[in-house]
């Protein structure tokens, strides 16, 4: 099938680095969110980036031009025709089942339906919608349009040209594309989840400062400490995460999530998005 508009909903921290790996493969993108304030600053954001990249010499200013004018922002969601969509909304099946279906009722009989999820069944996702065999998981990692690995996760509905399309639709935007079993976190979130909540809790136990365990994990190879991470996540995403993961797989103790990032989630302590996290950050 022929890729030639790709649409993404949700223009927070993935939503806006999908859109630019899109555009910046020549795609028309589409970038859909229902805050008008959203898209704005997606806007900006997605300026700063292409204009870094330009700085550093990796692209020239003419392709930063060229991709900036492959994205039209949306918040009328009549207006969002594709061949397919990428949600990058929140991390609740509900929301994003509603999403889907109201896309289907505007697009044509072929258009496919991939979710970022980071933790729920796409399984349990695909049944909800009008039309199962067209949805799959494709779960890019943050900063999307850095990052290579993008999870393909397939469902027992999804059909072998859906698979086929959006795998090669990865090929073609540059990534590296993993086929996973849809299960809870797929497998770099399963991986990744004691290294949030063993750090998490050290500091409730107060055996370590989250300073110290950001500094050693650095110094022990790791790109990012496991706060710092979080904080550039989105604690919000972190924390619902790691519950769905929990619930999905039955509550096991060593899983349990952590009061102290639920405590900043409730108080709005989102990380780099909202300026504070386990860290200050200044421009949010
Ligand atoms: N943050 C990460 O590191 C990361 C990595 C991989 C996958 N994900 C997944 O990507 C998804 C989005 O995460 P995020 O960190 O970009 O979230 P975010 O909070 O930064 O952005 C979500 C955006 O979606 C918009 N939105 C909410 N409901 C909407 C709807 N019904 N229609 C259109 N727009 C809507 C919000 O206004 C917001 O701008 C989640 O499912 C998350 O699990 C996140």
């Amino acid at each position: 099938m022929q890729i030639n508009t790709i649409g993404v909903c949700g223009a927070g921290t993935m939503g806006r680095g999908i859109a630019l790996t899109a555009a910046l493969a020549g795609f028309n993108t589409l970038l859909f969110d229902l805050q008008p304030e959203a898209l704005e600053k997606a806007r900006g954001q997605l300026v700063k980036e292409l204009n870094k990249s330009v700085e550093k010499k990796k692209i020239t200013e003419a392709i930063a031009a060229q991709a900036l004018s492959h994205i039209a922002f949306t918040s009328e969601i009549e207006y969002c025709l594709a061949e397919i969509f990428i949600e990058a909304i929140v991390e609740q099946i509900e929301p994003k089942v509603a999403l889907f279906n109201q896309l289907a009722e505007l697009n044509h009989g072929d258009c496919i339906f991939a979710s970022n999820t980071s933790s729920l069944s796409v399984t349990q996702m695909a049944k909800a919608i009008q039309h199962p065999e067209r949805v799959i998981g494709l779960h890019f990692f943050n900063p999307a349009h850095l990052m290579k690995l993008v999870e393909v996760v397939t469902t027992p509905f999804t059909a072998t040209a859906v698979q086929q399309t959006a795998w090669q639709l990865m090929l073609d935007l540059k990534k590296t594309p993993v086929l996973c079993i849809d299960s809870p976190g797929f497998i770099v979130n399963r991986v990744a989840r004691p290294y949030y909540i063993e750090s998490l809790r050290l500091i409730e136990e107060q055996k370590a400062t989250m300073e110290q365990i950001d500094r050693i994990l650095t110094s022990a190879g790791f790109k990012m400490g496991p706060f710092a991470l979080m904080d550039l996540i989105g604690n919000d995403i972190n924390y619902a995460v790691s519950c769905s993961v929990y619930d999905q797989l039955g509550k096991p103790e060593r899983l349990k999530p952590s009061f102290v990032q639920q405590q900043l989630v409730q108080t709005g302590k989102w990380g780099q998005k909202s300026g504070e996290g386990y860290y200050q950050y200044k421009n949010a």
